[in-house]
């Protein structure tokens, strides 16, 4: 029953009632006049049905101008909420679809015209399914139906549009319900094909940025020994001696910057490391006696103590191992100016060998503390701040961990616990 109908009998009823009411109550007074005084009653007889034209007419201007004002300003709500919805469903960005319960095209907004390439009028009737990718519309019809259940449902799928190009698209199926009637389902369509090459691409860069930062890093560990690889030949030249003992240590060396030169090739594929059994003294001495050319020529002053008496024995690479510790020294002699001191020392504490570096160099402040092993973190000009990252990965690996303690302009130590070898 629409508004105006139910009006016209609201008013025809309370005509009635008033009708009634007016004739029970205006009899009743009559017979008291007519017994009590015959002039008023004539007179009220004269004039009674004009005065109830005039209250009932009275009475019905005032319910009917407020009711019809009351269904006027709900009309105009209702027009204004119409206008609102077909604006959002025409400046919509997303295209939307108004889909009957067959699944049947109803309209169209100009967004999923432009991306179907039919206008609304060549799809209204069309089952939306015909859209689709033929191999992908079972599955988007379970999503209709699981919609139809009142709920709202979220896909990605493709479809092909008039120039045959394949478009990736995101769907939203929301149920219209309409006083708790279901009456369709509002197809909402975000084109995401272009996002996705950018996606695409994204990946593509991210994964060259991490080359490059490999490839960063293995030219990080060649510097090392290359420094002491021109150490010692402008040592060799100072003194035109050649110490076997400095061209051992040049020949593994070279050998060194081989290996890194192979994982180069190898880029991101990370060969398994083999661990096995050494002797963490004799370690510490080579890149001690290597390490040493570097601190002669710079002026620092750089010693190396061992606490244990008997030989202290870890599970792990000795290549990798040698190149942390390097690292950890180079980091001190790039801490510390000219007549600088670096101690480096080993020990074996409950179950943990335990490689002490420590600098009487620039130290540093908290925050910047706070950023050690941060991949990339550095403050230094030339510096990639892969050192101590690639230190703390190879630490990890050895179940051991690596503690800083520093202090601006006072010095820095690092001390590293590594499990001692419970093998034989
Ligand atoms: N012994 C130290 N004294 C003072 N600052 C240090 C010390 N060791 C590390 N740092 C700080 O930590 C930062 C990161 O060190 P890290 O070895 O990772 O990179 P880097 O030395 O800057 O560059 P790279 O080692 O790649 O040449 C350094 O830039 C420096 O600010
Ligand atoms: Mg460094």
């Amino acid at each position: 029953m629409n508004q105006s109908h139910k009006i016209a009998i609201k008013v025809a009823i309370i005509y009635i009632i008033i009708g009634v009411l007016w004739i029970i109550i205006t009899d009743s007074f009559s017979m008291t006049q007519a017994k009590e005084d015959v002039q008023t009653y004539a007179m009220f007889q004269h004039s009674k049905g004009w005065m109830f034209i005039f209250i009932t007419g009275i009475f019905l201007y005032i319910i009917i101008r407020y009711w019809t004002g009351k269904m006027l300003s709900s009309q105009q709500e209702f027009n204004l909420k119409d206008e609102q919805y077909q604006s959002l469903f025409k400046h919509n960005p997303d295209c939307v679809l108004e889909l009957n319960l067959e699944g049947n095209v109803v309209s169209i907004n100009p967004e999923a015209e432009k991306l179907l390439g039919h206008q609304s009028d060549n799809l209204k009737g069309k089952n939306a399914n015909h859209l689709i990718n033929w191999n992908e519309s079972e599955k988007v019809s379970v999503f209709f139906t699981q919609s139809l259940q009142g709920e709202a449902v979220k896909f990605e799928t493709t479809i092909q549009n008039m120039s045959d190009e394949k478009r990736i698209i995101r769907v939203t199926f929301l149920p219209i319900i309409v006083q708790t009637e279901m009456l369709g389902v509002y197809a909402i369509v975000r084109d995401i094909t272009e996002l996705r090459r950018e996606e695409e691409l994204m990946i593509m860069s991210e994964k060259l940025s991490v080359i490059g930062h490999l490839a960063a890093a293995v030219a990080h560990e060649i510097r090392n020994p290359l420094t002491s690889l021109k150490g010692f030949v402008q040592l060799m030249d100072m003194t035109k001696e050649v110490n076997p003992i400095h061209s051992d240590i040049m020949l593994k060396e070279i050998d060194r910057i081989n290996i890194i030169s192979s994982e180069l090739l190898v880029l991101g594929k990370k060969q398994d490391v083999a661990l096995c059994k050494i002797d963490l003294g004799d370690c510490l001495q080579q890149v001690y006696t290597l390490m040493k050319a570097e601190t002669n020529l710079n002026n620092i002053e750089m010693g190396y103590q061992v606490k244990k008496a008997e030989p202290v024995y870890i599970m792990a690479d000795s290549i990798e191992l040698k190149q942390m510790v390097i690292n950890i020294v180079k980091n001190s002699i790039e801490a510390v100016s000219d007549n600088g001191k670096i101690g480096i020392s080993l020990d074996a504490i409950d179950d943990y060998a335990v490689i002490s570096v420590s600098d009487n160099g620039i130290g540093m402040v908290p925050e910047r503390l706070k950023r050690i092993g941060e991949p990339f973190y550095s403050t230094k000009e030339r510096g990639t701040g892969i050192g101590l990252a690639i230190c703390q990965k190879i630490i990890h690996r050895l179940d051991g961990e690596m503690h800083f303690e520093s202090e601006k302009n006072k010095g820095t130590t690092v001390t590293i616990r590594i499990p001692l070898a419970t093998m034989l």
